[in-house]
């Protein structure tokens, strides 16, 4: 089964608001869950371990019965010193979903399903599919060409065919999914998730200043550019922002430009995917989720945790 029963409960539509650096907090989670989809956020979006564990109480007590199920986000690299420590507090209070970043690792993912938790690890390229396939997640992250973030340079259509001809657990789809009808699409290609970071970065639960905001309600597809110069890695930033730091997003070098430390990067710096387009408002969790669920119905689309 492609659909895990854990991540049956309280869901109103296929969807994850995804991690996302400086972006996710407490807020966006409970609502996101508690309107239906599943939340999640960066384990590092907290300064300390403790403060993450502290989060992670403040989320249980504001979830109702009846809400769907919550997520983290580890970074799996030996950059992240707070692994081992974050992973520990994760196992203690038993995170339904842990989504996994960079690396998969065999061990994690053992340790997450032995409390019953699910693992998705996402991935930009076959050969990581491949990998994380082998190393036993539940699920993968598929994330395709134009997502914001860390964003893959490959079509969906094709990374979907590609990567469901080997793995038989859950694929989430993640890249420039902003409108219900997008959600039916992913489904329809063969998706059992969609993955929606920048359109909940439109949110007013959302970390965000609203001046990153106004910038996605102005920008389109062709004002995102897809440069390692802020991060050391290949993601998506909005142009707009570049210019506005000095940066001039025509002559980008292909190595990482002296921002500082990341978190700082990422402050200045904003990242958006290319479904910027379809954004034009910032509006509360509740009322996107059901416009989603309008615009999802609307496309023909009923949800059926069973239909695979
Ligand atoms: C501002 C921003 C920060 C992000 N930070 C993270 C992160 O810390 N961890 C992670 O796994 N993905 C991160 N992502 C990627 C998202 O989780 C997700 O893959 C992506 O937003 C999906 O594409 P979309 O924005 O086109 O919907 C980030 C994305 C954005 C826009």
């Amino acid at each position: 089964m492609a659909f895990p029963a854990s991540l049956q409960k309280g869901l109103k539509l296929p969807v994850i608001s995804s991690p996302m650096f400086l972006v996710s907090g407490p807020d966006l989670v409970v609502e996101a869950c508690n309107n239906g989809v599943i939340g999640t956020f960066p384990s590092l979006n907290q300064r300390t371990t403790e403060g993450y564990r502290d989060w992670l109480k403040e989320i249980k007590s504001r979830l109702n019965p009846d809400a769907a199920a919550f997520g983290v986000n580890h970074i799996v690299h030996n950059t992240n010193g707070r692994l081992m420590a974050d992973l520990e507090v994760t196992i203690e209070e038993e995170v339904p979903l842990v989504i996994t970043s960079l690396g998969a690792v065999a061990d994690v993912v053992k340790a997450v399903q032995g409390y019953g938790g699910k693992v998705f690890h996402d991935i930009a390229t076959v050969r990581h599919a491949q990998k994380a396939a082998e190393a036993g997640v539940d699920g993968l992250i598929l994330v395709a060409g134009g997502a914001g973030g860390h964003a893959g340079i490959i079509n969906p259509f094709a990374l979907v065919n590609e990567v469901r001809s080997f793995f038989d657990g859950t694929i989430i789809l993640a890249g420039a999914i902003s409108t219900g009808r997008d959600v039916a699409a992913a489904l329809m290609m063969g998706a059992d998730f969609a993955y929606m970071g920048t359109r909940f970065i439109n949110t007013t639960e959302a970390q965000a200043d609203p001046a990153y905001q106004q910038m996605i309600i102005d920008s389109g597809a062709t004002d995102i550019v897809h440069t390692p110069a802020v991060s050391g890695i290949p993601a998506n930033f909005m142009t707009k922002s570049l210019i506005e730091n000095g940066i001039d997003p025509r002559a980008l070098p292909e190595h990482k430009l002296d921002m500082g430390e990341e978190a700082k990067a990422w402050k200045t710096v904003w990242s958006a995917g290319h479904g910027v387009a379809a954004i034009h408002d910032v509006v509360p969790v509740a009322q996107l989720i059901d416009r989603l669920a309008d615009e999802f119905k609307s496309a023909g689309s009923e949800f059926d945790t069973k239909r695979r």
